[in-house]
């Protein structure tokens, strides 16, 4: 997500040359959740790189060092404040197999899918945050077109999240007097394959050849997808030039879901 008008622009630590990069998010500001590991430190990356300030969750104090490796000390400790602030680890058990979920499972996927993506929206909008031309960029799933039984729910709240981003769009574009403060707002999920992320990995070598038995053959590229890979989608989203794309769902996933 990226509004634009904060000057605090982040220095990095480490990663690619940022003159390889054009500074066309100086001024921005992006709120991304889970920016410590995986796909959002990725995204964190890509819009720091051009110039966006990136204000990010994570769970713990070690994914804040994480964090700190990526942007300033400035920045780190923001989150830490916020962190503390809000400790917010949630134990999700599972994914929501049919025949083994309880109340709480149920709850916490729709917690981490929908909720809170929901709730953050709406704080940025009732303070106003949001600017003209912001986006607006969901993570969704294959899952959420490729059913399991062992997913039910993160399925069912990837589907949701979509479904949010074409009401977001409706709101936002421009046409609603309540929402012209925002308006040119663009919201769209970007759906994501297999990608190689710690979260995927740890599942252990026999579910990751499941998964790759799964997924590769619908793949027209047959490889895992890299944090990188999907950041790239989401970085051409916050682009100027991504203007006219909304409600949409992108698939990010080498062609495994291939949508038009
Ligand atoms: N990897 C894939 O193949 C794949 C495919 C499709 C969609 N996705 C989606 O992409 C997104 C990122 O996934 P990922 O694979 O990069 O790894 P992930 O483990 O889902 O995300 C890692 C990040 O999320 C934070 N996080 C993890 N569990 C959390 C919880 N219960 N409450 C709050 N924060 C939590 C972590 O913080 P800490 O560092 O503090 O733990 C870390 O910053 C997710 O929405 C996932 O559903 C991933």
């Amino acid at each position: 997500m990226a509004t634009s008008s904060n000057p605090d622009t982040p220095t990095l630590a480490s990663g690619p040359s940022v003159s390889r990069c054009r500074l066309d998010l100086v001024g921005c500001v992006a709120v991304i959740t889970g920016a410590s590991r995986g796909i959002g430190r990725a995204i964190a990356l890509n819009l720091a790189l051009r110039g966006c300030s990136v204000l990010g969750t994570c769970t713990n104090e070690t994914s804040l060092e994480l964090i700190s490796s990526v942007l300033d000390s400035e920045v780190t400790r923001s989150y830490k404040d916020t962190a503390r602030q809000r400790p917010s680890r949630l134990r999700i058990k599972g994914l929501g197999t049919i025949g083994e979920m309880d109340v709480q499972e149920v709850q916490h996927s729709l917690l981490g899918n929908i909720q809170t993506p929901v709730m953050i929206v709406d704080e940025l909008v009732r303070r106003r945050l949001f600017q003209p031309d912001s986006r607006i960029i969901y993570i969704s799933s294959v899952r959420s077109k490729q059913p399991w039984s062992r997913q039910l729910m993160y399925a069912a709240g990837k589907s949701a999240g979509e479904s949010l981003c074409r009401t977001w769009a409706q709101a936002f574009g421009g046409k609603e007097e309540k929402y012209q403060f925002m308006a040119g707002t663009t919201a769209n999920a970007v759906l994501v394959g297999l990608t190689q992320t710690e979260a995927v990995m740890n599942c252990g070598p026999d579910m990751v050849a499941e998964f790759q038995k799964e997924f590769f053959p619908a793949q027209s590229i047959p490889r895992f997808g890299q944090p990188e890979d999907v950041a790239d989608v989401v970085g051409l989203l916050c682009s100027a030039e991504a203007k006219w794309i909304t409600g949409s769902v992108i698939s990010a996933s080498g062609g495994g879901i291939k949508i038009g």
